[in-house]
């Protein structure tokens, strides 16, 4: 068959099939429709006519089995569907040219053995076409615009999930990639048929590759075959997979980060780099969503008494609590002038408020030894006060600060370096202050996680 597969003029002589083969059905149903004519106006006249038709049918339809089986052997068709169509082809050329034999004599034979032979040619003609239809445009072609009603009869849904209610354990390969492949390419390449030489069913002889070589090389999707042949404009010849429903988009970026990603065979969702760009399909295509979430989601502790909350509220805070069902706090002060014992009143809170805002208030560096219990504080508000690099210093014990707003306050480059230590930090804002805009800069540059805001002068 690889020998076939060499010569275009299996193709050439192949693409003749779809032309050819509708001529000998015309003919056949033209001298069964003949025969029929013929035997209600009880006349014989019609007889050398209807043979005639049969021999065409015949001998049009062994030409097109012919460069239909060539067209089979250009490999670009399912195996399985290709079967019976073939066989079913070559039984119709058969039995036509029986039925030119009976009808030459027709007077020799029983209507009943007429009969017999043309339902039987009528049926494998309408079973032949829909395989032949099936082959060409894919299995769903036909009822694709059928009321909904008869395609959800005619088509079964694929349900192409896996189970990812356990994100941490999907497996890249086994649970991701294969099931792409197994749908879309394995009718072609895999243990039972190998067209090109190539079989898909697992890495290894992926790697092993097909008559061009390997399939792919881990870590460069640009130098992989199989990459390659799935994002080829669909009309390209070499484009895969030649019949049934291409890859979709995000079945396309499922594999090509996987293969950017080393194409492992036993690696865990959690062991790869999740590229922005593969983002949104884990979300759309698996409900999969890989940001990670903030700290004060994961926190899980009893509600706070409401005494406690009535309390800080007379003490000039205002306290809501982040949601329905986080019952972490969200605490600023509403005033200007904030005492020492009105601080001292969210200490009961310490474990509760993640958000706190003590913007614009008379807050000193002697207060952040308060505000440093807070152990699950994760945004801290402190612009337009008089904190300094020592305040700023003391919340260096803080495990989740995630954004720190210092603009407007009385820090300096000195600041920088608690900062650095500070390794749950996302975000902090500095403008406004004696923070040098370039140091500021460098500070960023080296903290991958960490984004400097400092506005312009
Ligand atoms: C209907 C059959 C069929 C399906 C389905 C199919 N292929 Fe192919 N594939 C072929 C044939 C035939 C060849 C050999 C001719 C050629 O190279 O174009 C081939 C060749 C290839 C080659 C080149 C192998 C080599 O080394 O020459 C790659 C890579 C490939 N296919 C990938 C895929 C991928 C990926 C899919 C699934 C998305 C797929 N194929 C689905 C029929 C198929």
């Amino acid at each position: 068959m690889n020998l076939f597969l060499a010569f275009d003029l299996t193709n050439f002589v192949g693409r003749f099939h779809p032309i050819l083969v509708h001529l000998p059905i015309g003919f056949l149903l033209l001298g069964i429709l003949m025969e029929w004519y013929q035997r209600r106006h009880k006349t014989e006249k019609l007889s050398t006519l209807i043979a005639f038709a049969w021999l065409l049918g015949a001998s049009g339809g062994a030409l097109a089995a012919f460069c239909g089986w060539w067209l089979g052997e250009t490999g670009l068709y399912f195996e399985k569907d290709l079967f019976l169509h073939r066989w079913a082809g070559i039984l119709i050329v058969i039995i036509s040219f029986v039925g030119w034999r009976l009808k030459k004599n027709h007077v020799l034979h029983s209507r009943l053995m007429h009969r017999i032979v043309n339902f039987l040619i009528l049926g494998l003609l309408i079973f032949e076409g829909h395989l032949g239809g099936n082959l060409t445009h894919g299995a769903s072609y036909l009822f694709e615009y059928a009321p909904e009603s008869v395609r959800n009869l005619m088509l079964e849904e694929k349900s192409e999930m896996v189970d990812l209610s356990k994100s941490d354990s999907i497996l890249v390969y086994n649970d991701l990639v294969k099931p792409i492949l197994e749908q879309k390419c394995f009718a072609c390449h895999d243990n039972a048929v190998q067209r090109g030489g190539l079989n898909m069913a697992s890495i290894d002889s992926m790697l092993v590759g097909g008559d061009d070589g390997p399939a792919f090389l881990a870590g460069n999707v640009a130098e992989s075959e199989l990459f390659r042949r799935i994002s080829l404009p669909q009309k390209n010849i070499k484009f895969m997979p030649p019949v049934g429903d291409p890859l979709t988009y995000d079945e396309i970026k499922i594999l090509e980060w996987w293969i950017d990603e080393g194409a492992a065979s036993d690696k865990k969702l959690a062991d790869l780099e999740i590229s922005e760009s593969v983002k949104p399909t884990l979300l759309r295509r698996y409900g999969l969503d890989t940001n990670p979430k903030p700290y004060y989601e994961m926190v899980h502790i009893a509600p706070l008494d409401s005494i406690v909350i009535i309390n800080m509220e007379k003490n000039g805070f205002m306290v809501k609590t982040l949601g329905a069902t986080n019952v972490l706090l969200d605490v600023k002060f509403s005033g200007d002038h904030l005492t020492f014992e009105q601080l001292k009143s969210l200490e009961p809170a310490a474990d509760h408020i993640t958000w706190l805002s003590l913007a614009e208030t008379n807050i000193t560096d002697e207060g952040m030894v308060t505000v440093a219990k807070f152990k699950n504080l994760t945004r801290l508000q402190l612009e337009k006060t008089n904190i300094s690099d020592f305040g700023v210093a003391k919340l260096t014990s803080l495990q989740h600060l995630e954004a720190l707003n210092l603009y407007a306050t009385k820090v300096t480059n000195n600041c920088l370096p608690e900062i650095k230590r500070m390794k749950s930090l996302k975000r902090v804002y500095l403008w406004q202050t004696d923070v040098k805009p370039n140091d500021a800069q460098t500070l960023e540059d080296n903290n991958e996680e960490l984004e400097v805001i400092i506005g312009q002068g």
